[in-house]
């Protein structure tokens, strides 16, 4: 049953970001390593996911390695690049069966080359698919994508800058392809964006969970939708003017 009235699933959002944070401190809360928490984090993505993909949210974007996260323990890297292998392996059957394109952001040069190849490939074979939207945030940084867009456009030679315009500037993001995120989550109780879409979410709602993203189960999913469709967004106008549209 679908857990949104009518009204409700008109204002469903159709880009959900999630900062899945908190992987660490979920294990150490049981005595275990960081990477038991990594390892639990991949099976609540799957949840997650399939949640998404059932309340008809077109795209979801998942924040799963910062650049700034490059300077964590050799051995947690790579703890964390094997299960991203693992999981892109195991999932390749059904995003092709089930329509998911994947797409990742992010500068992947900085990955290892095994993490590296799978993703290009999983993108490669995903392409075509048009059913759902799923993008992984990996070695991604939103400043270093802004740099990386201001060197290209100063490279073009067609571009006059006087008539830049914000929706010409964002075809050089590497989100190009994306709606604008409606809502950004955030797991484990932080309230920042630790560098992940900062333009992209000028207008971005902000949920954060207390929950550690292992926990952070269908129903915590759903209850942050909930939280999103009662909110009034007015983009700058008065509560007068957005209510008269409605
Ligand atoms: C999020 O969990 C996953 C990544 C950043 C890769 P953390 O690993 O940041 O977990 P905490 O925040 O240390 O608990
Ligand atoms: C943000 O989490 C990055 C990801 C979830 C991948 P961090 O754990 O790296 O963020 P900070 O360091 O607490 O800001
Ligand atoms: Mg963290």
């Amino acid at each position: 049953m679908n857990p949104f009235t009518i009204e409700e699933q008109e204002r469903m959002p159709e880009h959900v970001a999630i900062i899945m944070d908190g992987n660490g401190r979920w294990a150490q809360s049981k005595g275990k390593p960081r990477l038991f928490g990594h390892r639990n984090g991949v099976e609540n993505v799957r949840s997650v996911v399939n949640t998404a993909r059932e309340l008809g949210i077109p795209y979801v974007t998942l924040y799963a390695f910062s650049q700034e996260n490059q300077s964590r323990p050799v051995a947690e890297k790579s703890g964390l690049m094997k299960l991203l292998e693992e999981f892109l392996k195991i999932e390749l059957k059904s995003m092709v069966r089930d329509g998911i394109r994947l797409r990742a952001i992010g500068d992947l040069n900085g990955l290892p080359e095994f993490a590296r190849k799978i993703v290009l490939q999983t993108i490669e074979k995903t392409k075509a698919n048009q059913d759902w939207n799923l993008t992984l945030a990996l070695n991604y940084g939103s400043r270093q994508e802004v740099l990386e867009a201001i060197k290209s456009i100063s490279k073009s030679e067609n571009l006059d800058p006087e008539s830049l315009e914000w929706d010409d500037f964002s075809q050089y993001l590497q989100t190009r392809d994306l709606p604008d995120p409606d809502l950004i989550v955030r797991t484990s109780g932080e309230f920042r964006l630790s560098n992940f879409l900062l333009l992209q979410a000028a207008y971005a709602e902000i949920f954060v969970s207390p929950l550690h993203w292992p926990d952070f189960n269908r129903n915590a999913f759903i209850d942050s939708i909930k939280d999103y469709v009662h909110r009034e967004r007015r983009f700058g106008k008065t509560r007068e003017q957005v209510v008269s549209l409605t």
